[in-house]
């Protein structure tokens, strides 16, 4: 069985479906331990609850990026993960560690990259006036928010829609397309090849997720 480390920087939703996904038996991977890099971050606590190793490393302790993301691999390397899976870290991350864990890097990001990379993609979304809102996983490269996609869902944004019904509407999709891309990583189903995503063709309609409210 794979062993994945688990990334974090606040609330720990996408964390949580991943553990939720473990007990179901749905999702084949041991989680060897959470790192946040805030110590006050809500998701440590749901992590050591489900009785998973949970750390920070605090980056307002560090001097630059490079020794920061040093010390979180050190950190992270003690649990030889196949797998390193960012679920709401708010860190930019150097191109040394990004080459560190290269195919082996994943991360969710709450737009339909290549749209809205960044933050505060629900509010952008928004004042575009966009109608087809989502979610991204990707396998993580040097570039912010960029990088292969592993998968994507999309849904309708609704007139009257404000950030937080946004938000809640595409939450609900991470929770279900994160597990998925990282349970096809465990059963070596996925994988990145010359920087692109190689995945069994079996799984190409699930790739995309629409919402049924778009079809
Ligand atoms: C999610 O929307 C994720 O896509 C983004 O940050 C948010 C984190 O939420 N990168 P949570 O901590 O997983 O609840």
């Amino acid at each position: 069985m794979k062993n994945i480390v688990i990334l974090i920087s606040g609330r720990g939703s996408n964390m949580e479906a991943l553990i939720a996904a473990r007990d179901a038996g749905t999702l084949p991977v041991n989680i060897a331990a959470v790192i946040s890099n805030r110590p006050e971050a809500l998701g440590l606590e749901t992590a050591q609850r489900a009785g998973i190793a949970a750390h920070f490393i605090d980056h307002k302790g560090f001097e630059s990026r490079e020794a920061f993301d040093a010390a979180l691999a050190e950190c992270i390397d003690q649990f030889a993960p196949d797998l390193v899976v960012l679920a709401g870290f708010m860190r930019i991350l150097t191109p040394g560690f990004v080459r560190r864990y290269e195919g082996r890097l994943l991360n969710i990001h709450p737009s339909l990259l290549p749209s809205f990379p960044g933050l505060h993609t629900h509010q952008r979304a928004l004042d575009e006036g966009v109608r087809i809102h989502g979610c991204t996983v990707h396998f993580v490269t040097a570039e912010l928010d960029h990088g292969p996609v592993v998968i994507q869902a999309a849904v309708p944004v609704i007139d009257g829609d404000d950030e937080a019904s946004l938000a809640a509407r595409i939450l609900v999709q991470e929770h279900r397309i994160y597990p998925q891309a990282v349970r096809w990583f465990a059963e070596d189903r996925l994988q990145l090849v010359d920087g692109k995503v190689r995945i069994a063709a079996a799984l190409d309609a699930e790739r995309a997720f629409i919402s049924p409210e778009l079809r």
